[in-house]
């Protein structure tokens, strides 16, 4: 069997597959079966301080495509393919206290395996910022082996919570320096792939003194709407809010932002989530120089915590090691980063060349030729 181990973070994982922060990983009986079933490492979901009640009903949900059509929709139908997960679940409804002791215990029963807890505060001002730091200290003294901050969560009301602290370069870099201040393990940040150019609040977070970056949370999206009824397909008395997009439709759209981030700074750790199920999709993200990869949509599907998808994972990749003769993850991590470039460097047909839509450039003093004005 090949070595699966990746070292991230300073952090010795048995392999690199873990359970993202969401309903897989929202008690300690669920995480750990996930150390049973050979997860190398979870991150919680997302530990906070205020008050949060979810909607009524349910909180997630799964679009499908008819298999003999065009049909998108979230009626279950036997003859119909997943495309990805719809979901406006709120961070957990478990205040702090009930994780204390929970997470100290799984790290006593579960020492090789690593613990990230996802926390998550408002960070308005000061005293808002000092929460961010409980809950760090509070992780931390439990015996976790590292924080995973939120600025990812997509269905935020709060002007200074989730996605729209990942949409702030300022807060990004703010929240990152106070937990900093407090941290002695590993401070990874999720960020939200809702912006213009995600490798801003990178650099910002990397800035307050980041360890690693997450990407990506669920994309803002709405639900289809039914044609019969004309309701949201998923809708509380007629009435649908923004929530995010995960599973497969999201790995394309989740392997872009990864590139950006991972060609903007090639020495730096990166955790790949988005649309992972089997070890085919989970290479995209090392060979763009991933270091660990997170699933979330996969394993709710498969019994809770996704000990099929596991197991799939690591046998992928021993599979894969063995055929290639890779002896470890760092014989092919980044190996295709560099392959991501300009369009304008694409080759084009017969050797003619492209500009990237600007004149050639004309030698000595000639000015290429300006468009003249009509009429
Ligand atoms: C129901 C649900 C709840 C989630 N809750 C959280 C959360 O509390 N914190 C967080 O950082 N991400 C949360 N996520 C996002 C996932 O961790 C993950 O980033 C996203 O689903 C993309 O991965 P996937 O394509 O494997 O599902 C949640 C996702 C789902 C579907």
């Amino acid at each position: 069997m090949p070595d699966l181990s990746s070292t991230f973070t300073g952090l010795r994982f048995e392999n690199p597959f873990m359970l993202a922060s969401a309903p897989p990983t929202e008690s300690d009986a669920n995480i750990m079966r996930a150390f049973e079933a050979g997860w190398g490492g979870v991150v919680t979901k997302t530990i906070g301080l205020h008050p949060v009640v979810n909607v009524k009903g349910p909180k997630t949900r799964f679009l499908r495509a008819e298999n003999s059509g065009t049909k998108l929709s979230m009626a279950k139908n036997p003859n119909s393919t997943l495309v990805a997960s719809w979901n406006w679940e709120l961070i957990s409804d478990k205040p702090l206290d009930w994780w204390i002791g929970k997470l100290a215990n799984i790290k006593k029963q579960y020492p090789r395996h690593m613990l990230v807890a996802s926390i998550m505060a408002g960070s308005g001002n000061d005293k808002e910022l000092h929460n961010w730091q409980t809950l760090a200290k509070a992780a931390q003294d439990e015996g976790c082996d590292a924080l995973e901050l939120n600025f990812s969560c997509p269905h935020m009301d709060r002007i200074d919570m989730g996605s729209n602290v990942g949409k702030d370069k300022v807060l990004c870099s703010v929240v990152t320096q106070a937990v900093k201040e407090v941290a002695k393990i590993p401070v990874w940040v999720k960020l939200t792939p809702a912006t213009a150019n995600i490798v801003e609040e990178a650099s910002a977070s990397f800035l307050g003194g980041a360890d690693a970056i997450s990407s990506s949370n669920t994309f803002p999206s709405l639900p289809p709407i039914d044609m019969n009824t004309l309701d949201f397909e998923m809708n509380v008395e007629g009435y649908c809010s923004s929530g995010g997009l995960g599973g497969p439709a999201i790995l394309p759209l989740s392997m872009a932002k990864m590139a950006q981030l991972t060609k903007a700074f090639p020495d730096r750790a990166f955790s790949g989530i988005g649309g992972v199920s089997t070890f085919e999709h989970a290479l995209n993200y090392f060979l763009l120089g991933c270091g660990t990869v997170q699933v979330c949509t996969a394993a709710m599907l498969d019994s809770a915590i996704g000990p099929n998808v596991i197991k799939q994972l690591t046998s992928g990749m021993a599979e894969f090691m063995e055929k290639r003769g890779f002896a470890s993850l760092e014989d092919f991590r980044g190996m295709r980063r560099d392959r991501v470039v300009a369009h304008s460097q694409i080759k084009r047909p017969e050797a003619r060349e492209y500009h990237g839509g600007y004149e050639e450039e004309h030698e000595g003093y000639a000015r290429p030729q300006q468009p003249q004005p009509v009429g």
